[in-house]
């Protein structure tokens, strides 16, 4: 897995979790109001004898939570007029404005009666019981307004005999605020959040999905050209009799560790790996008496020889998917004192994956049996390295090589 698709893999996680969080908390937070809403009664005193102001909110009182009552007479007339007997019947007429937002339920309202003994003619719109102890009038509303809805009002009233007229201004109103769940703005926030929720994690699951097919694939062509390059390394190998079966294998595994101790980067290191792979495919075109051959070369079977370099970056030419791989089969017997071939290229001309197939390609020539020669102990690779650093090798690459034999991490 890359970098970048673990973190991707990593971010959608998290904001999956987090989306959830708040999901959850939302839904915490939109049932802890409704049941406060619910099971937290609300008492509001009377506000005002003017239905106008009461309409309108405009009342004396604090706290009305956007509930006003107003309590008006609206008709009036005299019994027993200039008499001992003389009282007043009149209609009060109360209204419930409910401005709060909410649905008004469970609800009932206390009057405070400023006069005793009054008698209570007739009522609507709910109970009116009278309470002649304490001078209170308790209303209960009927199943026509015991659910004021938000924004609307109730009205109820009474007939009442009383001595006087009376000026209702002390009243309480008690009960509970009920709303639909869809009129919590709460409620459209934790909706949208589900379906934000429930599509990321519907887009997750086939990014996963997704990825997993692709890294699959991904494997299965990097398992491919890995296969491919060491089936045709086992051909130049084959045909190269004279090298010890694996010479391009180590070569690439030689590579790869010096590359490593370059700093060189993931890509790179891979890279470098298939061109040790490839570093001698122009031995391919090399006539095989020459590449088996026991013993020493001639001057002109030697010219040959040199050409696998030349026909090596042929071969090469079109494979340009792997930056350098055509460089390390030229370039790879060149020199770093410049006396090496095909170009004589010198130090730094000489490209580095070039350098670094150079000096893996030696060492493993030196650690393997050769056709011409037994495999060279490893006081004596060393030696060689050391004594070669800046005429044939490169002596960074060169001191890298011996720094990995001494400390055992290439074992010769
Ligand atoms: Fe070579």
């Amino acid at each position: 897995m890359t970098n970048s698709s673990y973190r991707k893999d990593r971010v959608g996680g998290i904001v999956i979790v987090a989306v959830f969080v708040a999901l959850v908390m939302g839904m915490l937070g939109l049932w802890t109001k409704i049941r406060h809403d619910v099971n937290t009664p609300i008492e509001i005193h009377l506000l005002t004898s003017d239905p106008k102001q009461a309409a309108d909110g405009e009342v004396n009182s604090e706290n009305t939570e956007g509930i006003v009552i107003s309590a008006d007479i609206s008709k009036h007339w005299q019994n027993n007029p200039d008499t001992p007997l003389q009282t007043y019947g009149a209609q009060y007429d109360l209204v419930v404005y409910d401005n709060s937002g909410y649905d008004l339920v469970n609800w009932s309202v206390v009057l405070n009666i400023p006069e005793r003994n009054i008698t209570l003619d007739s009522y609507w719109n709910g109970e009116w019981v009278y309470d002649k102890q304490s001078d209170i009038i308790m209303f209960t509303p009927d199943d026509r307004i015991e659910t004021i809805t938000a924004g609307d009002y109730g009205t109820f009233g009474a007939i009442m005999i009383s001595r006087e007229l009376m000026d209702i201004t002390e009243v309480t109103f008690t009960g509970s605020r009920y709303k639909p769940i869809t009129k919590y703005w709460l409620f459209w926030l934790i909706l949208i959040l589900f379906v934000v929720w429930i599509t990321s994690v519907v887009a997750y699951i086939l990014y996963l999905n997704r990825e997993k097919n692709h890294r699959r694939i991904a494997e299965k062509l990097n398992n491919v050209i890995d296969q491919t390059m060491r089936t045709f390394a086992n051909f130049i190998d084959t045909k190269d009799k004279g090298d010890t079966k694996g010479h391009s294998s180590r070569v690439a595994y030689y590579s790869q560790k010096i590359a490593e101790k370059l700093g060189m980067s993931e890509e790179e290191i891979r890279d470098i790996g298939y061109i040790g792979l490839m570093h001698d495919c122009g031995k391919l075109a090399t006539p095989g008496g020459i590449l088996g051959k026991p013993g020493k070369l001639s001057a002109e079977e030697f010219n040959v020889m040199r050409f696998h370099t030349t026909n090596g970056g042929k071969i090469l030419d079109d494979f340009t998917e792997i930056k350098g791989i055509k460089d390390g089969a030229l370039y790879h017997h060149e020199r770093y004192d410049g006396k090496g071939y095909m170009e004589g290229l010198k130090g730094e001309e000489i490209p580095l994956v070039a350098r670094i197939i150079g000096v893996a390609d030696a060492l493993d020539a030196m650690s393997h049996d050769r056709c011409y020669r037994k495999h060279l102990d490893r006081e004596t690779i060393l030696s060689e390295l050391e004594t070669n650093k800046g005429t044939q090798f490169d002596p960074k690459i060169a001191q890298i090589v011996i720094d990995m034999i001494n400390s055992g991490e290439i074992f010769v």
